[in-house]
């Protein structure tokens, strides 16, 4: 078994979204909106290409992951340059064989190469925890809500790199795609069940925790 990990390029786009959509139906809402969002991501100018990548397995793309600029805004207004991956995605069959690790190591270790300072995400904690992203507030970076979430995770890819990096973390406006299009879009795939799901409930709550731990 051959398995490859390289940039995506056009040819992938729509193998790639549905990718997307199997992995992400149903599991957060009803149907899935992360199909649409790797589909209008590409075209934004936050979005990072050369941190993006396909797995492939005996040459048949079986996941994906993208990035996007997003910047930690401090109390005197500064901007400081981080990065964010999502939608990260591998074809539900293969879940949990170390497919989704390879890729999402592999990209930590390209965004370290490019000089990135740091990677800040949002995800369940069990997900991104295993690569040594630890909720933002160990950082003082706060949602702009000015709340601190045990979703939102941050990795710095070299020492000290967020010393002195603090504030509110905005993710690119890349990643809240005006979702008009989706319905029509979603059309062009493959009719799938809407279902109402107790995994989305779990979604909505670990989406809305508070990160209550001390980060001494
Ligand atoms: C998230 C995703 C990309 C992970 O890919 P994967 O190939 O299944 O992950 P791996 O097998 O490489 O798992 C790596 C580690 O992540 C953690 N992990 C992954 N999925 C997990 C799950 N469902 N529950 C708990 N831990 C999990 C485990 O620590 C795992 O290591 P282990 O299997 O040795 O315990 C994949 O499950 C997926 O596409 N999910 C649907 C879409 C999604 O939720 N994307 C992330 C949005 S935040």
């Amino acid at each position: 078994m051959v398995i490859t990990i390289r940039n995506e390029e056009e040819k992938d786009y729509r193998v790639v979204e549905e990718i997307t959509r199997e992995a992400f139906w149903n599991l957060y809402t009803p149907g899935a909106v992360e199909h649409f969002l790797a589909h209008s991501i590409r075209k934004h100018a936050d979005y990072l290409p050369e941190l993006s990548f396909v797995i492939e397995l005996d040459g048949e793309v079986i996941g994906s992951i993208m990035y996007t600029k997003a910047k930690v805004v401090d109390e005197a207004g500064d901007e400081h340059q981080v990065v964010s991956f999502g939608p990260v995605s591998i074809l539900p069959k293969y879940h949990r064989q170390g497919y989704g690790r390879r890729l999402i190591e592999h990209s930590i270790n390209e965004a370290k190469k490019l000089g990135y300072p740091a990677i800040i995400i949002g995800g369940f904690p069990y997900h991104y925890h295993p690569y040594g992203f630890m909720g933002t507030k160990k950082y003082d970076i706060s949602m702009p809500d000015g709340k601190f979430y045990t979703g939102i995770m941050a990795l710095p890819l070299y020492e000290g790199a967020l010393d002195g990096v603090s504030g509110k973390i905005h993710f690119s406006p890349a990643m809240y795609p005006d979702e008009t299009g989706l319905a029509e879009y979603d059309a062009t795939f493959p009719p799938k069940e809407k279902r109402v799901l107790p995994c989305q409930a779990d979604f909505e709550k670990a989406a809305s925790e508070i990160d209550t731990n001390s980060y001494a």
